[in-house]
Formats: C-alpha cells, sequence, structure tokens
C-alpha cells in the first residue's frame, strides 16, 4: 500500500479507507484497553491521532510506542469523535521502526527552553516550534524564487570563495590549504601566498554583490542567493557568522526604483507566509503569548504575529533621508534622557540598532527606509551624491530587527569610482574586473541584500537569530 501524510490525512474526508502512515510519536496515553498516540511526521504542525485496541498488540510492541519512536502503522481513517480533531486513525498493524529510550531520549512532552534546544540542534528539528520554523523557511526561500522569476530576473550563482573583500570591512575568514604550522615564507619573511591553492590569498565571501553587478551589467535584472560569511565578532541576536543573503542586482535602477522593488518584495513575502503558512504562524504566535504571559507588561510585544505581518502589509513605509533621522534622533527624549547607550549627537555617527528601533517603533511606528548616508560610514561603490558627502545607500528598518536590507544606487562613473577606491585604499590591481563594468557600457544601476535570517526572524517573531536557521554559527560555535 502506498503511504500517506499526516497533512494529506488530516485533509481528507475519505474515511472507512485503509491507510499507511509512518512518523515519530508525540505523547502516547492509555486508557482501560485503549491507547492513543499523537503521530507527527513533519508535514504539518498538526499530530493526527492514533487509536490502539491494546487487546489486539503483544504488550511488548506496544510499550516500544514512546515518545519519539518511529512507527509504521496500517489502519482505517474514521471521523473522529473526540474533541479537537476531526478525523483519527484506527490502528491495525504497528511496525516499529525505531525505538526512543525513554529514559535517554531528551525530548520529552513538556516544555523546552529554546538555549537547551540549540545544545540539542540536532534534535530540535522533531519540536513544534522548530518545525513549523522550518517549514517556513522553506516557503520563504520557494517564494523568493517566485518573487523575482515572475519579475524576469536570473538568478545568478556567485562564488564562495573570493578573493575580494565586498564590503571593505575585512572580516573575512581565510581560506588557505597551506600547513599552519609551516607555512611557507617569501623572501621578507612573510607567509608566501602564492604558494596556497589559489595562488593567492583567498577568503569565503562576505556578499555576492560585486559579482552579481557584472551579470545585471548584461542581463539586466539578476540575483544571487547564497551563504555569506563574516569574521565580525558580534555576539548579538541578530548576527551569525554564516548567514544566507538575498542580492538582487538591476540596471537601469535608480534609488528609488531600489526602494520600491525593496518594498514590494518584502510585501510579497509576508502575504506569501500568511497565505501558505498559516498554521505555522498560527502555533509561533500562541507560543509566543505563551512566553511573554510571565514577562512585565513593558516587555510585551504590541502586536499578535499575525495582527504584525498585516500591519506591515498595509502600511507605505517611511522613506527618510539619514540627515532626517539625526534629526529625530538628536530631539529624541531617550536622547535627552541619555538612555541611549549610543548617544547622538554629531552628524555623521553610525546608527546603531537601538536607533534604528526608536525610529521604527517609538517615533514612525512603520518600517523606514533611510537613505543617504555618510559617504564615510558606507562601502566605496555607492553613487556619491552632488552634496559631495553623502552617497545613495538605502537600508530598510524593521520593527523587533532593526536593519533587515542595505543597499544603494551604484556609482557608475568611473572616475568618481576610482577616486573613492583610492580614498579608500582598495587596491585598484585586483579589482581590475569590477573597474572594467565602468569602462565598457557602464548604466547606472542599484541593487540591495536582504539578510534571510534577519527576515525569518521578522516573519516567525523569534527573538534569537539562533533558532531561525538549522545549524547556527557564531563565535565560539560551531558544533553540528
Ligand atoms: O548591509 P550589508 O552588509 O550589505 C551588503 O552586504 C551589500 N553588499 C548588499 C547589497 O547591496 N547587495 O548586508 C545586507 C544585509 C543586512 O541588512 C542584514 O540584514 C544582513 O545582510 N546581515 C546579517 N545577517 C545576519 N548576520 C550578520 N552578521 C549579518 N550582516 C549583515
Ligand atoms: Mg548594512
Amino acid at each position: 500500500m502506498k503511504k500517506t501524510n499526516v497533512k494529506e490525512l488530516l485533509a481528507s474526508t475519505n474515511y472507512d479507507q485503509e491507510i499507511k502512515l509512518m512518523g515519530w510519536v508525540r505523547t502516547k496515553r492509555t486508557s482501560k484497553n485503549v491507547a492513543f498516540v499523537a503521530l507527527n511526521d513533519g508535514s504539518t504542525i498538526n499530530n493526527i491521532q492514533l487509536v490502539f485496541d491494546a487487546t489486539e498488540f503483544p504488550e511488548k510492541e506496544l510499550a516500544k510506542v514512546t515518545t519519539g519512536a518511529a512507527i509504521s502503522v496500517n489502519g482505517i481513517l474514521k471521523e473522529s469523535v473526540g474533541a479537537g480533531q476531526s478525523s483519527e486513525i484506527t490502528v491495525k498493524t504497528l511496525e516499529v521502526l525505531g525505538e526512543a529510550d525513554p529514559d535517554e531520549y531528551p525530548l520529552q512532552p513538556k516544555r523546552h527552553s529554546l538555549e537547551f534546544l540549540r545544545e540539542i540542534a540536532h534534535l530540535r528539528f522533531r519540536t513544534n516550534t522548530f518545525g513549523a520554523i522550518f517549514r517556513i523557511r522553506h516557503h520563504m526561500i520557494f517564494a523568493i524564487h517566485n518573487f523575482f522569476n515572475d519579475k524576469g530576473f536570473f538568478n545568478i550563482h556567485t562564488p564562495i570563495i573570493t578573493a575580494s573583500d565586498a564590503e571593505g570591512a575585512g572580516e573575512m575568514f581565510r581560506v588557505s590549504t597551506l600547513d599552519p604550522e609551516n607555512p611557507p615564507r617569501n623572501e621578507e619573511g612573510k607567509i608566501d601566498y602564492k604558494k596556497d591553492f589559489f595562488g593567492r590569498e583567498t577568503s569565503l565571501t562576505v556578499s555576492g554583490q560585486l559579482e552579481a553587478e557584472l551579470g545585471a551589467l548584461a542581463l539586466s535584472n539578476v540575483y544571487t542567493f547564497g551563504p555569506t560569511f563574516r569574521a565580525e565578532n558580534s555576539n548579538t541576536s541578530r548576527h551569525l557568522a554564516e548567514f544566507w543573503m538575498i542580492e538582487p542586482e538591476m540596471a537601469f535602477y535608480d534609488i528609488h526604483d531600489n526602494m520600491d522593488l525593496a518594498e514590494e518584495m518584502l510585501k510579497y513575502l509576508i502575504k506569501y507566509a500568511l497565505d501558505n503558512c498559516y498554521d505555522d504562524l498560527l502555533f509561533l504566535e500562541q507560543r509566543l503569548e505563551n512566553e511573554e504571559k510571565n514577562m512585565p507588561v513593558e516587555k510585551r510585544t504590541d502586536m499578535k504575529l499575525i495582527e504584525k505581518l498585516h500591519f506591515v502589509l498595509d502600511n507605505d513605509f517611511v522613506r527618510i533621508s539619514y540627515t532626517e533621522a539625526i534629526d529625530i534622533l538628536r530631539n529624541s527624549k531617550p536622547n535627552k534622557k541619555k538612555k541611549f547607550q549610543y548617544p547622538v549627537n554629531d552628524w555623521g555617527v553610525d546608527l546603531q540598532s537601538e536607533h534604528e528601533r526608536y525610529l521604527v517603533e517609538k517615533h514612525f511606528q512603520k518600517p523606514v527606509i533611510l537613505t543617504d548616508y555618510p559617504s564615510e560610514i558606507k562601502a566605496f561603490y555607492m553613487k556619491q551624491n552632488e552634496d559631495g558627502k553623502t552617497v545613495r545607500a538605502m537600508d530598510v528598518l524593521f520593527p523587533q530587527i532593526g536593519e533587515i536590507i542595505g543597499g544603494s544606487q551604484r556609482e557608475e562613473n568611473l572616475e568618481k569610482l576610482r577616486n573613492r577606491m583610492k580614498e579608500m585604499e582598495i587596491p585598484e590591481k585586483e579589482m581590475f574586473w569590477y573597474i572594467d563594468s565602468r569602462r565598457f557600457g557602464s548604466v547606472p544601476h542599484s541593487g540591495y541584500g536582504l539578510g534571510f535570517e534577519r527576515l525569518m526572524l521578522f516573519i516567525t517573531g523569534m527573538g534569537n537569530i539562533r533558532d531561525v536557521i538549522p545549524f547556527p554559527r557564531t563565535p565560539q560555535n560551531a558544533e553540528f
């Protein structure tokens, strides 16, 4: 018999049919001669109830049906008489595929803390919370490709190993096959990377942007969606050392087109989640509510998860310049009362996430797109404004997250780009290929990077970025 899954069965009204089903036991309860088992196979957040007539199964076999055990059953789909479920299965045959010793199995049917579950990330897939998160994660990946494909964008794979530091931040992981105990040295006594695998120093990429730009200058609209790596020692709930980034790059787009696309994309993704992940979102919303019951009122979120998603969907994002934002922040209550960890005094300072969240959560109560940042705090490739001190950057700021997207119009003028690279001491020789893109057929173009896990934080309402990627990589942590 062909096997079916829990999702299909819960949606089916084909009662009295024989079915075959496999999955993992969540709970078992026995009363008199009947055992009730909640079975889950990951196809949905919901379990299906299996009903065993205990007199029909060897006691030894039924005893192996414990939380975490994998089983295969044949049975009959019945309309349920019990409350809380529409259908259930009267089990005819049972095969225990994999036992889970109750004295050893760490996941018991009770609430486990997220911190504890992080320590057993190899098993946390089996909880309701992480099942929901990783199903949503899949749907969001799919939705991203859908969005760009529908718009006629082409997906480009940009390299993971690279010799360039796109963001100029220098926080890269070295890729090398040299013997760290005994590396070859050159005449100056320095490590001789000419003898390394690629004949030069290489690292894991921090961004696929620069290569995506090359694609855009021929295919017009492209996007990359790949892993990126940053060796910044930021032990926060918003930073990973390995994260996934979506980077569209569009020829003939100015900063306004860029902002329009970013807003449209984020709204599309939120709507996609509401349309396709409702059960999982509802579960996460309830989970969050339970968590917050024990918190002081002022720490609780103002909106329920689904309400918050609708709120962002239904409102235009606010668009203001960095300079306007600095004015607002300078005159804000928390700044005057010295409540910010980083006080805002002078034009030119970089914004911290406390500032970004103040603008979004307190001042505007809407997502905000900030543009025209000081050139000193932004990357070399951003288009320089006429004022000589700002660039056409855009950061999209979200509630609870702060920066979710960073992007800009790109400097398409060869001389201006060259001058900026000189000022920032970016070696022209190694970047000849990037400079060539401005020498031949250069056009105005723009792009941005969406941090995929930051998006996941927003959609799921989770508080820590380690909980929205299956195997987080953070300082001092690369287990599993
Ligand atoms: O602002 P960033 O550094 O921009 C770039 O890398 C550009 N090259 C993008 C582009 O224009 N194509 O990073 C983009 C986004 C951030 O807004 C944030 O959402 C996310 O990537 N991000 C991180 N997410 C998790 N952990 C980290 N350490 C992150 N650093 C950036
Ligand atoms: Mg940024």
